[in-house]
């Protein structure tokens, strides 16, 4: 079957008493070409019974989309330009907020979400999903042939990275459906990057999501807009999922790592100390001056990897409060290595690892703990 004809499919009537009413929104930029066909196969839907509202929220692209969808004065169609605060997520936002209706499907342009899906999306809705994936991975959905292995691969690792947040199997997909209670339940949405349906599924607390299979075509008209700024974005927008999903785990985490870059940060310095200034510092001074320079870089990523939301607080309350805290353990450390060395002599390079190694892991956990609390407070 060529490409075009299985997009195609034929288009299903709106179920007795279920939901008719569809709020369409359609993010775009520089898709004038695309949007007849598209009309054309949303007018169908409208044919065969859909109460159907499309929203395009358009950035700007001076293309002449402002001219065709004025030419076609169609009393369904709104057109919503904007001239800032351009990207797709937040196009999509704006176009969620300005829907009247209380079933929503997100889809683009370019045809690549054939609109024949949408009634599949509305029964899932009625019956009781939170959210509708059209679906390129689930049985039933594929991908038009020609897409490049890079673009493939991209997909599933991006695909792969979305995982601690959802089992759907296309959460890259940007054809979804949801409900305006849904929509509205969200909390502290923030569209950075491309991937809202990800972003929505999270903030939105979606506990039941259902794909829908699709046939995924490849655009005929215009310019993909997936570059690498957009995978950049991606990267960040996990992060931000992470630490708003898993707060204690996204700030342990790299505690422990940043932890553990210390202990090679403090060997170097007392081996580079150690050897500059053997002359003029006894080795005690040198041991002081690395493990306070340790600090000092531990603070310095911790501050910004392992607690990201007391960057705005006063620094040099925070490295001192930091300094205390972590001088705990290492005074603990120092003691319980000393303690093991005064019982057996031979024993005590055994006992300095031993007691270096119990110390560091429960210093981990304790500086952690307690500087959360006490001087990172949110
Ligand atoms: N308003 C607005 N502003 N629309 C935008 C912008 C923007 O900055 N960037 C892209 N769009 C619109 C496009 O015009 C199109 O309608 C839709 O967003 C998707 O853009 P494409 O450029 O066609 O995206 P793609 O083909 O790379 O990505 C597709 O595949 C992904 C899965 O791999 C889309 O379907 C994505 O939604 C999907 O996540
Ligand atoms: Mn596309």
């Amino acid at each position: 079957m060529a490409d075009a004809q299985k997009d195609r499919m034929t288009v299903d009537s709106p179920a007795e008493g279920g939901t008719r009413s569809v709020s369409v929104i359609v993010p775009t930029y520089e898709e004038v070409k695309s949007l007849p066909a598209l009309i054309e196969r949303l007018d169908e839907l409208r044919r065969c019974g859909w109460d159907l509202e499309l929203i395009i929220v358009d950035d700007d692209s001076r293309d002449g989309t402002v001219e065709l969808i004025g030419s076609l004065s169609h009393d369904w169609i709104r057109l919503i330009v904007r001239t800032e605060d351009r990207g797709l997520s937040t196009a999509v936002m704006t176009g969620l907020a300005e829907a009247t209706h209380e079933c929503l499907v997100v889809m683009d342009a370019d045809l690549s979400h054939p609109p024949e899906s949408i009634p599949a999306f509305v029964r899932a809705l009625d019956d009781d999903a939170d959210f509708v994936i059209g679906s390129r991975y689930v049985p039933g959905g594929s991908t038009e042939d020609g897409w490049g292995v890079l673009r493939w691969v991209n997909s599933k690792v991006a695909t792969v990275m979305a995982r601690p947040f959802t089992k759907a199997k296309d959460p890259m997909s940007g054809f979804l459906g949801l409900h305006g209670k849904t929509w509205r339940a969200a909390s502290d949405l923030d569209p950075v990057g491309y991937k809202i349906g990800l972003e929505l599924i999270v903030k939105c607390r979606c506990r039941k999501v259902t794909e829908v299979p699709i046939h995924f075509s490849t655009r005929r008209q215009g310019e993909s807009k997936l570059t690498l700024k957009v995978q950049r974005d991606y990267l960040l927008h996990i992060l931000r999922l992470a630490r708003w999903k898993y707060p204690e785990r996204s700030s342990f985490i790299p505690f422990a790592i940043v932890g553990a870059s210390g202990i090679g940060i403090y060997a170097a310095l007392l081996a580079i100390l150690g050897g500059l200034f053997a002359n003029v510092m006894s080795m005690d001074l040198v041991i002081v001056i690395s493990i306070l320079l340790t600090m000092c870089w531990n603070f310095a990523l911790d501050r910004k990897l392992a607690f990201w939301w007391a960057r705005e607080g006063q620094l040099g309350l925070q490295l001192l409060g930091f300094i205390a805290v972590c001088a705990i353990p290492v005074l603990v450390n120092f003691w319980i290595t000393r303690t093991f060395a005064a019982q057996d002599q031979m024993a005590t390079p055994l006992a300095g690892v031993i007691g270096a190694a119990i110390g560091s892991a429960l210093g981990i956990l304790f500086n952690w703990g307690v500087s959360r609390f006490f001087v990172f407070n949110r």
